[in-house]
């Protein structure tokens, strides 16, 4: 008979439900919140009301999309941090609620233990391709810019993570700078492409090891981008693909010096990504070219599994579940994690 769980995630402006029986995926649904459009960023008070009104339909939409009653559930996988404890209590308290209602057992799951294993969730009719362990994984969200190696599914160590801003934030906040709108990833992916990406150079960081640091190049564009409209206030205007695909490459850039670092201190030629900003189109081709050089093995998300979704966090809860490990009713929801 099969493990069939329930994932739920609502650790910041995404609610959703996921059903997967074993590791293949029976239905994943998502409602996203247009309200923080208006304000350029995600406000925490109106994220977790907005979850709240969607974690009911969204979660009864899921199980009937997967033909699975609740009660054939056997556990269900609740993201309970890193993220918006407000947003996280809608999850968390839910999934509490459901498991004591149907008397099954409840998996707390790192979210973005969920973001580094979405390349184990298998779908009816794709053909499986999995990292081998040991891989890296490079974590790139809206809060996290990371190199991790991963073990097994239950074994994390981070080789560097960011000193300062992730690397979605820098896409954000640039892009509400230069006026192009939110959220800033997807825009300046969107705008890169038709830019010439060697037109304009911004400084990089030189940082030890294997960290990251983001803060200097978001300077770098914002100090560019003042002087120039000081000469000429159509600037932005008129170069606005050039300046968003060299920014782009200066990014991919710092990402890749210190993932190609990583892989030839380790060894590990499995290199996977994950997080929000794995969708971004520029970085998805250079890490197939630098995989072609290199012979690294690369595993791409596919694009629904780059952001937030509920089916990372069931096929993560999933391994948890094998492993024995469970929540109590008590488990309470963290806005950070000290480790993995
Ligand atoms: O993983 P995610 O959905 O949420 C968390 O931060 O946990 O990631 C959201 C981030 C945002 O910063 C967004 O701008 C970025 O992912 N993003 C992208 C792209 N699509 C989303 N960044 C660059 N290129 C994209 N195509």
């Amino acid at each position: 008979m099969s493990d069939i769980i329930l994932g739920i995630e609502s650790s910041c402006d995404d609610t959703s439900a996921a059903v997967i029986a074993d590791r293949v995926l029976l239905s994943n649904v998502i409602a996203s919140q247009d309200v923080h459009r208006a304000y350029g960023g995600v406000v925490p008070e109106l994220a977790s009301r907005a979850h709240e009104l969607n974690i009911v339909p969204v979660v009864s939409e899921a199980l009937n999309r997967a033909g699975v009653k609740a009660s054939e559930l056997s556990a269900i996988a609740f993201t309970r941090g890193p993220g918006l404890l407000g947003s996280l209590l809608v999850g968390t308290s839910f999934a509490k609620s459901l498991g004591l209602a149907l008397d099954i057992p409840i998996v707390d799951v790192n979210h973005l233990q969920g973001h580094i294993l979405a390349s184990f969730v298998r779908q009816k009719d794709v053909p499986v391709r999995e990292p081998k362990f040991p891989y890296l994984c490079l974590l790139v969200s809206g809060g996290n810019s990371q190199i991790v190696r991963v073990d097994s599914p239950l074994e994390f160590t981070f080789l560097g993570q960011t000193i300062d801003d992730a690397v979605g934030e820098a896409f954000d906040k640039c892009s509400k700078m230069m006026g192009l709108g939110y959220p800033g990833g997807p825009i300046i992916d969107r705008l890169a492409k038709q830019g010439d990406p060697k037109r304009f150079t911004f400084a990089k960081p030189h940082i030890p090891g294997l960290d990251y640091s983001f803060s200097g190049v978001k300077t770098s564009l914002l100090y560019f981008v003042r002087d120039q409209i000081a000469l000429d206030p159509d600037f932005m205007e008129k170069n606005k693909e050039d300046i968003c695909a060299s920014f782009q490459k200066t990014l991919i850039d710092i990402l890749l010096d210190k993932l190609i670092k990583a892989a030839k201190q380790t060894g590990i030629r499995e290199i996977a990504i994950g997080g929000g900003v794995s969708a971004n189109s520029g970085l998805r081709n250079r890490m197939l070219e630098e995989g072609a050089r290199r012979g690294w093995n690369v595993y791409l998300p596919e694009f629904k599994f780059t952001t937030d979704n509920a089916a990372m966090i069931a096929i993560a809860g999933y391994f948890h579940y094998l492993a024995g490990e469970k929540a109590g009713l008590d488990a309470a929801p963290v806005s950070r994690f000290a480790d993995f």
